[in-house]
């Protein structure tokens, strides 16, 4: 699905819808360049799913964890470099995780250590500061959460 977020409110708007979609054991990869709203979406939704603490990036850590109505992973990978980070930061025990929601900041860098299914937001800069935003499923399971996104009322 393709949408085209205009203000803040818009996204906003959106993100609450998507939260109220989401189910736990779910990967959110986001892609797009700096600037484009990716980490601003993570705290939109984690205010929708009653995370009450600040959120935002763990460039530091590379990881935040969040508890709101469901655990909540924040993974932001622009500083990773290799595989081999990737690696020894265990990347795959988040992917696991049954209870858990997890969000992938600069997912590109993700290459051969992908989860199996995953749902992909890719964020573009529209005319006057909108965005634009791609969303796929990769997977099964994830076809079923656009079709839920579709029908779901606030
Ligand atoms: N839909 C939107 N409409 C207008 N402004 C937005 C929208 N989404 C985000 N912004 C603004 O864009 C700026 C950058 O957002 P944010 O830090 O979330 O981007 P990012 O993609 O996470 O960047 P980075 O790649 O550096 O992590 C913020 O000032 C935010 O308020
Ligand atoms: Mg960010």
């Amino acid at each position: 699905m393709k949408l085209n977020l205009k203000s803040l409110t818009e996204l906003e708007q959106f993100a609450q819808k998507f939260a109220h979609a989401l189910k736990k054991g779910s990967c959110v990869t986001l892609h797009g360049e700096l600037g484009t709203g990716k980490t601003t979406f993570i705290a939109l939704v984690g205010k929708y799913l009653n995370v009450t603490e600040y959120i935002t990036s763990p460039t530091f850590t590379l990881v935040n964890k969040y508890q709101g109505k469901m655990e909540i992973y924040h993974l932001d990978l622009y500083r990773i470099n290799s595989e081999t980070d990737l690696y020894n930061m265990d990347i795959e025990y988040y992917f696991r995780k049954k209870n858990a929601l997890v969000f992938v900041e600069w997912a590109e860098k993700l290459e051969s250590f992908y989860p199996q299914e995953y749902l992909k937001i890719e964020i573009e800069f529209g005319e006057n500061n909108t965005r634009i935003f791609q969303i796929t499923a990769q997977g099964p399971k994830y076809e079923d959460f656009i079709q839920r996104l579709n029908t779901v009322d606030n």
